[in-house]
């Protein structure tokens, strides 16, 4: 028992509880004499002796043991930390990439001289979608699209048009003044939005590319921006998510403040958002160090 039970007489039966009408008095004295810093209002408000203490071993040994077992109740405590009234799994992000260059290099992070073959490995995947019978080419929406990286080397050259969304303006800047050359024209929009708050105009897109963004975003707000996308695609469009998946559980990365989910994890989120997968492909040929990439084409 501990030094607050030792200090008052008080007998307790087998089961914890006590014997003496006074219990509950004497219980609160003893917890106040052992925690000396605890002010007069807090003890005079506390809870009983015993709840405290079974909440302190019983309930928080529980908790702290599926937060150490369950990957998303780790999780949850680190995304949704509320500080000063912003989420700082979003602010730390947004932190992040103000210093990170509007560059191929930035958009890359240290593996700049994989972008080629991802980019390959993402011509490829698209080509199946797309065509008589399946997804039109009027009309994409690359999402998180930073300097345009993917809109460039993947979606310009199927596409008659194109729109961008990213949290960042400077990224967006330097795609249309710089990055995207004569290309530029065919952007007809630039949304400059954080994705948890942006809604893509309804019955607008062939194709939806989400390629290394939804790992910015919390369960919850990617559940609810796939189904606000879910919207915005026409009839025989088709979302594709590209992304790191951990090879267990979900990985935190709080750097960039990026989640990394198992592969199972992202499809109960599909779908959750009532989308069917149409076809999962890893990208092949990128260094076993890196996280494995996967494409995921959904409707
Ligand atoms: C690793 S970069 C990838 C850029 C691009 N998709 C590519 O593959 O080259 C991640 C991008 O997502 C953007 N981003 C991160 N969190 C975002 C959010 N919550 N809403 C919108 N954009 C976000 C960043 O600004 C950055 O441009």
């Amino acid at each position: 028992m501990t030094t607050a039970t030792a200090t008052v007489d008080i007998s307790l039966e087998e089961d914890g509880s006590s014997s003496s009408p006074n219990f509950e008095k004497v219980a609160h004295q003893a917890f106040r004499d052992r925690w000396k810093e605890t002010d007069d209002t807090m003890c005079r408000h506390s809870m009983s002796f015993h709840l405290q203490h079974s909440l302190r071993s019983d309930f928080f040994a529980s908790y702290l043991y599926l937060m150490e077992k369950i990957p998303l109740v780790k999780l949850f405590p680190v995304t949704c930390e509320y500080i000063k009234g912003e989420k700082q799994f979003y602010y730390r992000a947004q932190q992040f990439y103000e210093d990170v260059p509007a560059s191929e290099e930035g958009m890359m992070g240290d593996f700049v001289e994989i972008s080629n073959v991802d980019l390959e490995g993402s011509r490829e995947f698209l080509q199946r979608f797309v065509g008589p019978g399946k997804a039109g080419t009027h009309c994409a929406l690359d999402c998180g699209s930073g300097i345009g990286r993917v809109t460039k080397g993947v979606l310009l050259p199927v596409f008659e048009k194109m729109e961008m969304a990213d949290m960042m303006e400077h990224f967006l800047l330097h795609a249309h003044e710089e990055y995207l050359g004569d290309d530029a024209d065919r952007i007809e929009t630039y949304y400059c939005y954080n994705l948890q708050e942006f809604t893509p105009p309804k019955n607008k897109y062939d194709v939806i590319w989400m390629q290394w963004v939804a790992c910015h975003l919390t369960d919850k707000d990617l559940l609810s921006f796939l189904l606000r996308c879910k919207k915005s695609v026409r009839p025989n469009g088709v979302i594709i998510i590209k992304d790191n998946m951990a090879r267990q559980g979900c990985k935190l990365d709080p750097i960039d403040s990026s989640i990394s989910r198992h592969l199972d994890i992202m499809k109960c989120i599909i779908a959750k958002a009532g989308l069917e997968i149409l076809a999962i492909e890893k990208q092949d040929g990128f260094p076993e160090v890196i996280m494995p990439v996967w494409m995921i084409a959904m409707k």
